[in-house]
């Protein structure tokens, strides 16, 4: 889901300096974010509010802690699954899908520089 975001973009002056957009897709949504956001920050920024659900009820969960503690922003980046997206910066051309339920065990074997089972 994407809405209006509650979530403001700090000027260039309370980032470092850093300025700029870079292209980036959510859940096959083209979006222009921030360069030098974190992918967490820059989706709330651009409205998304849920990244996830959970395996058990799929509650729709969104990013809490920002630093790398919840676990609760875990997205596919890029086809890797469980990313923590409040800790991997946003990157040109990233493709971003919302992570639903249960990863497979395959995701966790891509994760760890495995090739994944094709079967
Ligand atoms: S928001 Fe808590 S780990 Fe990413």
């Amino acid at each position: 889901m994407v809405t209006d975001s509650l979530f403001k973009v700090l000027p260039a002056e309370a980032n470092g300096g850093t300025t700029g957009t870079v292209s980036i897709s959510f859940d096959g949504k083209a979006l222009r974010v921030p360069l030098g956001a974190s992918v967490a920050a820059a989706l709330l920024a651009a409205g998304v509010e849920r990244f996830r659900t959970t395996p058990v009820s799929g509650a729709a969960r969104a990013p809490y802690c920002m630093m790398g503690v919840c676990f609760e922003c875990l997205v596919e980046i890029d086809g890797v699954a469980n990313r923590q997206s409040c800790l991997v910066p946003v990157a040109e051309g990233m493709t971003i899908r919302s992570q639903l339920g249960m990863r497979e065990l395959n995701d966790f074997i891509t994760l760890a520089g495995g090739t994944r089972d094709e079967r």
